[in-house]
């Protein structure tokens, strides 16, 4: 903080780190199937874009295997894993399905999933199961737009949207950068109330 002016010092950021300010959204495993052939890798780099359809877009670099994948199938599926899969995220993340099968070098378990030839993440909290809408090249990345087709997620972790006070052990995680991960920590949310000059305010609630 400089002195009197209220000000917060800022520092430069490296272009190739700025990217690491929006990261924090849960990372995922993004699964993907064709011809016999099934695959998962750690993915940080998705987001909504739109409501009516249902699209999701998410950032993969063609050397990925699972990009051949979903480019051959036209599908994927996002799979939301909790804190306690960080090693299989980490592991998923690092090795190549070109060299081996991550699903069972990762301990974890593939099931069909209801409208696409990728499996589910079995053991993840969540799963949103993705046909591809777009396909765009973005420098070094391909950006799959994905129409959502399917979704599910476990009963007691997710009512509209995910119950954090209920998911002891079980939070999604978020992708801070290298190796590093952030826990959510609680649920809060926002409520309007007028201030004394009638003006309309929020402030922030615990769930
Ligand atoms: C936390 C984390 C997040 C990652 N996010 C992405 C991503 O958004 N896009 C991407 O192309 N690769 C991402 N990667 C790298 C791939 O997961 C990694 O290259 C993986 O080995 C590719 O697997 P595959 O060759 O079996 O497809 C990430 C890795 C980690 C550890």
């Amino acid at each position: 903080m400089r002195k009197g002016d209220g000000e917060v010092q800022k520092i430069e950021v490296g272009l190739q780190q700025a990217y690491r300010m929006l990261n924090p959204g849960f990372v995922v495993l993004l699964s993907s199937a064709h011809d016999g052939r099934q695959n998962v890798m750690t993915l940080a780099w998705h987001m909504p874009v739109s409501f009516k359809p249902p699209l999701v877009a998410i950032s993969v670099a063609p050397t990925r295997f699972t990009a051949g994948l979903i480019q051959a199938s036209g599908s994927f599926v996002l799979n939301v894993p909790g804190c306690n899969l960080l090693p299989a995220v980490q592991y998923c993340g690092t090795v190549s399905g070109r060299d081996g099968d991550k699903f069972s070098g990762a301990g974890l378990t593939p099931v069909p999933a209801k409208k696409v030839e990728a499996p589910l993440v079995a053991e993840c909290l969540g799963h949103l199961e993705c046909r591809v809408a777009a396909t765009h090249e973005a420098g070094d990345h391909l950006i799959f737009v994905g129409e959502v087709v399917a979704a599910s997620a476990v009963e007691r972790l997710f009512d509209g949207m995910w119950r954090l006070g209920d998911l002891e052990g079980t939070l999604p995680v978020a992708h801070l950068g290298g190796t590093h991960y952030l826990l959510p920590g609680k649920r809060v949310h926002v409520t309007s109330y007028k201030d004394p000059a009638g003006e309309t305010r929020f402030r922030c609630l615990a769930d």
